[in-house]
């Protein structure tokens, strides 16, 4: 398959990127390096700098490849993603998550090309009442971030059925860990998310971290989420995308563990490890109590199901935050 991956440059890109080229596909990455990195691109991808909000940008890439060979498959990554962030910022979210969506599935229908795999989250969610997502569940989503992925899903899906083309929506859950090779990984100038905050709180680039909130209705009263490897939700995207290429069928799926843990429990697997000062402080805007995916539908139609467990991650985010010198 010839791929267009759109913030392939990012954190969860870079590392679909190095899976689509270990399964032997052939990767065009567009990024406009706003979060992500040129150094995390694959030597053996195609880099073009690019911001999918501006529609000559979009075009140039197409015209100059399709002209070669038109994309199998368009992957889109580049889109703001921290929830607090979009609860202080929601129209920059929606600009950038939806308007630039919007762009993208107009070029594709402009060049002819008929599947799109996009990231959406669990987010779309909202506050789950049965803690536990089914891909059917009613989406109610609590925070800007959801609101603006759930309003991309929607446009994909009107869009699909007036082109005849077909998407492979993947809602992720939490994204954690860093590839084998230690080459890639999560790198932000401000981390906000938990396991990365755990571990520079364990090796003392910060003096202590806050848990969001301790009196939520769950088993010690911190939140709880469902933690996935980022090489097991990568690898979950070539999967799709081979999917929708060999069966012409479009797929909405859950990429998450089946499992949940509480803050608290995630702490204590880093304490594992490193020694972590932590203080109880308010909760956080826009933070659902629990959020555990079920996957059985991307069991049976992807035969995906992740193969690395918390220690895991926790264990390579460490690997690669003391090889990126504790950033
Ligand atoms: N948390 C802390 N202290 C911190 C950081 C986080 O207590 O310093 C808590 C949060 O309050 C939350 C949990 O740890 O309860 C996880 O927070 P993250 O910031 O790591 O992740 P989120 O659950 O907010 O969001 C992530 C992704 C979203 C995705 C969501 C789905 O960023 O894109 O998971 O579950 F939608």
């Amino acid at each position: 398959m010839k791929v267009l991956v759109i913030g392939g440059a990012g954190y969860i890109g870079s590392h679909t990127v190095y899976e689509l080229i270990r399964a032997g596909h052939e990767v065009v990455v567009m990024d406009n390096l706003s979060t992500g990195y040129k150094e995390f691109v694959h030597k053996n991808a195609k880099f073009y700098l690019g911001d999918i909000t501006n529609k000559e940008d979009l075009t140039r890439v197409f015209k100059e490849e399709c002209d070669i060979k038109p994309f199998d498959v368009v992957m889109h990554f580049a889109a703001k993603l921290i929830v607090p962030e979009s609860v202080k910022q929601p129209l920059e979210y929606y600009h950038n998550n939806v308007e630039g969506v919007r762009l993208m599935l107009e070029v594709m229908t402009e060049f002819h090309i008929k599947n799109v795999v996009f990231s959406s989250t669990a987010a779309v969610y909202g506050d789950s009442k049965k803690g536990i997502c089914e891909e059917d569940d009613p989406c109610d989503p609590i925070n800007p971030y959801g609101a603006s992925k759930y309003a991309s899903e929607n446009m994909i899906k009107w869009v699909c059925n007036a082109y005849d083309m077909h998407y492979c929506i993947f809602r992720y859950f939490n994204v954690a860990g860093a590839d084998a090779s230690l080459e890639i990984g999560l790198k932000k100038d401000v981390l906000t998310h938990l396991i990365p905050v755990a571990i520079q709180a364990g090796l003392k680039i910060r003096d202590h971290m806050d848990i969001f909130g301790d009196d939520y209705d769950t088993k010690d009263g911190t939140c709880i989420r469902d933690y996935i490897h980022v090489s097991d939700l990568a690898y979950a995207h070539v999967l799709g995308a081979e999917y929708l290429v060999k069966n012409k069928k479009s797929l909405l799926v859950n990429l998450g563990s089946n499992e949940g843990y509480s803050v608290k429990e995630v702490v204590d697997v880093v304490r594992k490890y490193l020694p972590v000062d932590y203080r109880i402080a308010p909760r956080r805007d826009g933070d659902p109590a629990k959020l555990i995916a079920s996957n059985k539908k991307a069991r049976e139609l992807l035969g995906w199901s992740p193969k690395y467990k918390l220690e895991d991650m926790v264990k390579s985010d460490l690997a690669f935050r003391k090889k990126i010198n504790n950033k």
